[in-house]
């Protein structure tokens, strides 16, 4: 008998609850006219009278502790404001802090309206491609030193299949796909196997732009990408086209805008020029079009393709490329809230 006291005793010392059920629960189980504790009084009687003084003593000691015990479990339970723990709960609730746009989308996403307003429209292409639609079809000869492993990520050799270096592999699979008058624009992710650093990454983002219909001249690609760098960098922003070369273009040029930082007097981001290069355009070359299943007779075509985070790097002044891919905080929450 004495033992069940004991027993009791240690169960009610370790007995926690938060929960009002449970403590009621356990009143019942202990103190209720059925309950064990009431049950060792009603057992008083049979206890040895020898017994009888230390048995009394301890069932007084466990219905008190027991008592003093469900009552104040129950007083800090109204202390905190009942079961749900809540202090207040007409106060505002917390701050909800809104995450802000990648600088990448947020240029990203100008130039694609940009352009949209010339009736351009999005075109997407896998970023897994085969060696025909980012080499083959664009003229790409076979040896030229794109195709080679050190610049390109190669997933198989024979057949060729790879990471995409250029978004230019989606103007063939909108020329196979589609027939002139095209206009479209293609933004996504490229992959080069360069070493990172401040200037380089081996993943970033292009936009890819593609006009083909008829008459198309070289005044309309020139009078295009003006009109994209005004919107993109202010009224004030000139442009100039340099001669170059792409396999796919002919001719082709790269084209520079007059340098934002320094205003064209020279500084260390236009190298003391006055001009940054920001993408690299031209007119279709004749052969790409009729590799793809258009009529070069007919019809002619310009082509562009620019880098989004060298253009974001000269929009917001940022000197290190590798920022964008880092996600530091403190850099990413500069930008617009993403609403
Ligand atoms: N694909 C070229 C690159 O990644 C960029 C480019 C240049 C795209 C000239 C074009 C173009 O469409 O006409 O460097």
């Amino acid at each position: 008998m004495l033992d069940k006291v004991k027993y009791l005793l240690k169960e009610i010392e370790n007995f926690r609850s938060n929960k009002k059920e449970e403590i009621e629960n356990k009143r019942i189980e202990l103190l209720s006219k059925k309950g064990e504790i009431s049950k060792l009084f009603a057992e008083f009687k049979n206890v040895p009278n020898d017994q009888k003084k230390e048995f009394g003593q301890k069932i007084n000691e466990l219905k008190n502790k027991a008592l003093s015990k469900l009552n104040s479990l129950k007083e800090k339970l109204e202390e905190n404001g009942g079961e749900i723990n809540a202090k207040d709960l007409s106060l505002p609730s917390e701050f909800v802090k809104l995450g802000s746009r990648h600088p990448i989308s947020i240029v990203r996403n100008e130039i694609i309206q940009n352009f949209s307003r010339l009736g351009f429209v999005i075109s997407e292409g896998p970023e897994i491609e085969d060696d025909w639609h980012v080499f083959s079809a664009l003229n790409f000869p076979e040896n030229h030193p794109a195709r080679d492993m050190q610049d390109t990520f190669f997933i198989n050799k024979n057949p060729d299949i790879l990471l995409r270096t250029h978004t230019s592999s989606v103007q063939v699979r909108v020329m196979q796909n589609q027939k002139p008058p095209i206009r479209t624009i293609s933004p996504g992710r490229v992959f080069r196997n360069e070493a990172i650093s401040a200037r380089a990454h081996c993943i970033f983002h292009q936009v890819e732009g593609l006009y083909i219909d008829k008459n198309v001249s070289f005044a309309d690609l020139k009078q295009t990408l003006l009109y994209f760098a005004k919107e993109m960098f202010g009224e004030k922003i000139e442009i100039r086209l340099r001669p170059s070369y792409f396999p796919f273009t002919e001719p082709s040029a790269e084209m520079d805008i007059s340098c934002k930082i320094c205003g064209g007097s020279g500084c260390n981001v236009c190298k003391y020029t006055g001009w940054v290069e920001i993408l690299g355009c031209g007119m279709v070359d004749p052969n790409v079009l009729e590799s793809n299943g258009i009529d070069n007779q007919k019809y002619t075509g310009f082509a562009f393709g620019m880098g989004i985070e060298r253009i974001t790097m000269l929009k917001y002044q940022i000197k290190d490329l590798r920022l964008f891919f880092e996600n530091d905080i403190r850099f990413l929450q500069q930008f617009e809230a993403a609403i």
